[in-house]
């Protein structure tokens, strides 16, 4: 296990009846933006509930902001930061919403020429604004974390950055604010999760055994309760256990100490940049062929999550580990995950542009670097 420091600020307010307690958790006298999606807050009634307890509150609201945020539309939510003399953020909602705010909360205070120089170049975030949030779709984990991913149409792009001061100071995470999603969003949110973690323990042997441990207790409850929410919708539990893994899918418990891969997102946000594939879809995808691809550098853990979460007991290792593969396949297919190149639009162009776009960034992805552009373009091959 390397060295490490571990950095998570963030007080989760879990479950039903939570959001009332925006009334005590945003600080007195904060003059609070509220900012939300498309919409789906006023259907399921967390606005009536977030409205009531921020009614102490000098409230202004910011609202559509897209899945998959985009840079054009958060840009018109730091204007009225400054405008209006904004000192808190709250965002509500799923976690293009959350990512978005804390964007805004970064670029709102950013002293540079061009806030998308945070995503483009790395530019650091010396400060932002405080954020806070209730989220509403389990899935990103960025309740938790200080990463936001944010896209540019105009120019095809999809960036992720990262920076401790954009950590929500506090989650109100109430599971039955889930009740209302539909399922193809259950299902990205459970297949989201599921490569997260993958992204952090399948890589090579690290001898990092409560980490490896913690990734397989996650992905076994992940496939034992998976089911459950698409056969009974309504049951609270299976909604709260199963935001409750999300959240620690990314909140940096998992790989303290640990070389990680992350070349399955590398690849999933240029996917969605190209066609607009939802998030975890676009994950679902990949994977296949990045453990294709990827057997020699990967076999080992690959192998490993198939014996230890899937209960594969072939006992020859190259078999085992095509039944991993297959057998993750069929777990995204029980979501109703039908991941195929033909059904999201991933023809030749696509591929090319996908390889292109990270090649020319001279991009080495994976834990081992070894992933450039022409790998990206052979591992889209071996996706279906
Ligand atoms: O926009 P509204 O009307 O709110 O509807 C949303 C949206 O259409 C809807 N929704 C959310 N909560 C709902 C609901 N509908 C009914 N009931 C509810 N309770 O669901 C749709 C998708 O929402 P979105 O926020 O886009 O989904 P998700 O939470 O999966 O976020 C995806 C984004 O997060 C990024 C992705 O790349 C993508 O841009 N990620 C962020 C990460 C992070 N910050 O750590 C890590 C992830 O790997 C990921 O890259
Ligand atoms: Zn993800």
């Amino acid at each position: 296990m390397n060295n490490f420091e571990f950095f998570n600020p963030v007080k989760i307010v879990f479950g039903q009846g939570q959001i009332a307690k925006l009334a005590e958790l945003v600080p007195t006298g904060a003059k609070v933006l509220t900012t939300y999606g498309g919409g789906s807050i006023f259907k399921n009634g967390v606005y009536d509930q977030v409205k009531a307890a921020l009614a102490g509150f000098e409230v202004v609201e910011f609202g559509g902001i897209e899945p998959n945020p985009q840079y054009s539309t958060l840009m018109k939510a730091v204007e009225i930061v400054k405008t209006q003399n904004i000192d808190f953020l709250l965002a509500v909602g799923g976690g293009s919403t959350l990512d978005g705010t804390k964007f805004i909360a970064a670029a709102a205070k950013y002293e540079g020429a061009d806030p998308w120089d945070i995503l483009a170049k790395a530019a650091p975030v010396e400060d932002a604004l405080p954020l806070a949030d209730v989220i509403t779709l389990p899935a990103t984990g960025s309740e938790m974390n200080g990463f936001a991913v944010i896209s540019r149409k105009e120019t095809d792009e999809k960036l992720a950055f990262y920076s401790t001061k954009v950590y929500p100071r506090f989650s109100i995470i109430d599971p039955t604010t889930t009740f209302s999603l539909p399922p193809r969003q259950v299902a990205n949110g459970i297949a989201d999760t599921f490569v997260h973690v993958v992204e952090q323990y399948v890589t090579h042997p690290q001898e990092a055994t409560l980490q490896d441990r913690q990734a397989e207790a996650l992905l076994l409850a992940l496939v034992e309760e998976a089911p459950k929410v698409f056969a009974r919708p309504n049951d609270y539990n299976v909604r709260a256990n199963l935001f409750w893994m999300a959240t620690q899918g990314l909140n940096g418990w998992l790989n303290v100490g640990t070389v990680q891969c992350w070349a399955i997102h590398a690849i999933g946000h240029e996917l969605t940049a190209q066609t607009g594939v939802d998030h975890g879809r676009s994950l679902a995808l990949v994977l296949p062929g990045m453990w294709r691809s990827q057997r020699k550098e990967k076999g080992e853990k690959i192998v490993q999550l198939g014996r230890r979460v899937f209960g594969i007991a072939e006992p020859d290792f190259e078999k085992a580990l095509d039944l991993t593969i297959e057998a993750t396949i069929a777990f995204f297919k029980s979501l109703g995950i039908d991941a195929t190149r033909e059904a999201y639009g991933v023809d030749e162009t696509v591929c090319r542009a996908v390889a292109k776009m990270i090649g020319d960034r001279g991009a080495k992805l994976g834990d081992r670097g070894n992933i450039d552009g022409d790998k990206v373009y052979e591992i889209l091959q071996l996706c279906d």
